[in-house]
């Protein structure tokens, strides 16, 4: 009998994108295909992809075209396209491309294995549908071996929000939230795994529905797991932060003090032109609240500079927004106009302006996360170890704030929550020695 086959998973784009690669994975597995992490290897290659900026959907054209050469050269290799790509651009992909085999859209991945079969048949295989069923549903249930402590689970997908400048409503489709019991069962087998941290995925994991109380009835659900320590989420929109959500954040342990909350801009009138249906003021009272809730907590966000219409002042209104906040971790981007997109067809920002602003709010941005890095010297974390550092006898883990920490320890505490004294803040990371 022939060995089993390869599988070679590129992943491009956000968590949703890692935790489909990870389901994808196992139900291939299902089909005698086994991960490989050498391409060249492989007997399938399926890149996951992302739209959400230029760059990042030309990245998987010039991706294809250089794996002409491993095609000629084993043409049972089969290539495939997932991800919002797969989805933005369907047929398409073949055209420009016709090296690829097939394309898969993110709310299809039930129809991998009767895709296979396709294949099988010598069939080009095409599926972009918006079939309404959990997703998930149709998979063959996660395989079970032993696993990193940190793992994602997604439990909503899709978004209804519709900012100008986003493709995902498109490429993701309507909101759609999984039943508490599926999530929870999904849960406890990631525990039964070897996870400790789970973190809770979704376009806006905060307006999750599956559960009468929302995102936060299923955070208590999910804390009453025995063995799962630690519970996070991402990423949420301003305007779905409720009470009991706030709430959690002070008195939930498992919740841990981390919340990534983009806010895009600092200017009401670009919040207006983006549709994001709150103002700056109405984001900072909200911080204000959170933070009475868990003085502690560590904020992220996300940023767009240029966007159509910006104006000096529009932009200085963020660099204010962002001094008041101070962000202990964040993300910011040059905008990109997205075919299909209402912002797509207002007139730009001059390119050399917009890089500007961008180097601009990444050195203010970088600035505040290093300061709050730095504080972290001299005290006391809990770390959650992931994997063996680069040097010997070194481990890394995270913080409940997710700093990356590394310290000297014995491999026996992977999987392990120990309490870190932090002793010196370095490039990306923490150093800190164990206590006790
Ligand atoms: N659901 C998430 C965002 C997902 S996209 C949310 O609402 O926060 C991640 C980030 O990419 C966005 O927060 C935004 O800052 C950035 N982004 C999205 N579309 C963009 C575009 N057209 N150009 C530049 N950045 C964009
Ligand atoms: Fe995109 Fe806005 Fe939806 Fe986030 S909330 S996914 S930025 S449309
Ligand atoms: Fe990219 Fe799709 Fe995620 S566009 S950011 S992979 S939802």
């Amino acid at each position: 009998m022939a060995g089993p086959k390869k599988l070679f998973i590129k992943t491009y784009g956000c968590q949703m994108n890692v935790y489909d690669s990870e389901r994808m994975s196992e139900a291939l597995s299902t089909r005698g295909y086994e991960q490989t992490d050498a391409m060249d290897q492989a007997d399938m290659i399926l890149l996951n992809t992302c739209h959400i900026r230029e760059k990042a959907a030309e990245k998987v054209y010039s991706e294809l075209g250089r794996l002409r050469p491993l095609k000629d050269g084993n043409p049972d290799l089969k290539i495939g396209v997932a991800g919002c790509v797969a989805q933005a651009e369907g047929e398409e992909i073949v055209r420009r491309q016709p090296l690829v085999d097939f394309v898969v859209g993110p709310q299809s991945y039930d129809r991998l294995p009767a895709m296979l079969d396709q294949l099988d048949r010598g069939e080009i295989a095409l599926e972009t549908e918006f079939p309404v069923a959990d997703k998930f549903d149709k998979l063959p249930a996660r395989s079970r071996p032993s696993r990193g402590p940190s793992a994602f689970l997604t439990v909503q997908e899709g978004c209804d929000k519709f900012c100008a400048f986003c493709v995902v409503p498109y490429t993701r489709g309507a909101e759609f939230s999984r039943p508490t019991e599926r999530v929870l069962g999904e849960a406890r087998e990631l525990v039964d795994r070897g996870v400790r941290e789970i973190t809770l995925l979704g376009q806006n994991v905060n307006a999750y529905r599956g559960h009468p109380g929302g995102l936060s009835g299923l955070i208590w659900e999910l804390s009453e797991i025995d063995g799962l320590d630690r519970i996070r989420f991402t990423t949420s929109h301003p305007n779905d932060m409720d009470d009991a959500l706030i709430d959690a954040h002070g008195t939930c342990e498992k919740l841990m003090p981390y919340l990534h909350l983009p806010v895009q801009s600092g200017s009401d009138q670009i919040l207006k032109a983006m549709n994001r249906k709150h103002t700056a003021q109405g984001y900072i009272a909200l911080i204000r609240r959170i933070r009475a809730a868990r003085p502690d907590i560590l904020l992220s966000g996300d940023f767009i500079v240029g966007f159509p219409g910006e104006t000096d002042e529009d932009f200085e209104a963020t660099m204010s927004l962002v001094r008041t906040v101070r962000y202990g971790q964040a993300y910011s981007f040059k905008y990109s106009a997205r075919p299909g997109t209402p912002a797509a067809e207002k007139e730009s920002v001059p390119d050399d302006i917009s890089s500007e602003r961008l180097q601009r709010l990444q050195a203010l941005l970088t600035e505040q996360q290093r300061a709050i890095q730095d504080s972290m010297v001299g005290r006391e974390v809990k770390v959650l170890f992931e994997k063996t550092g680069r040097l010997e006898g070194q481990l890394i883990g995270k913080s409940e704030y997710l700093h990356a920490v590394h310290a000297d320890a014995p491999a026996d505490n992977i999987g392990q929550i120990r309490t870190v004294r932090i002793v010196e803040s370095v490039r990306n990371s923490l150093k800190g020695e164990l206590v006790g």
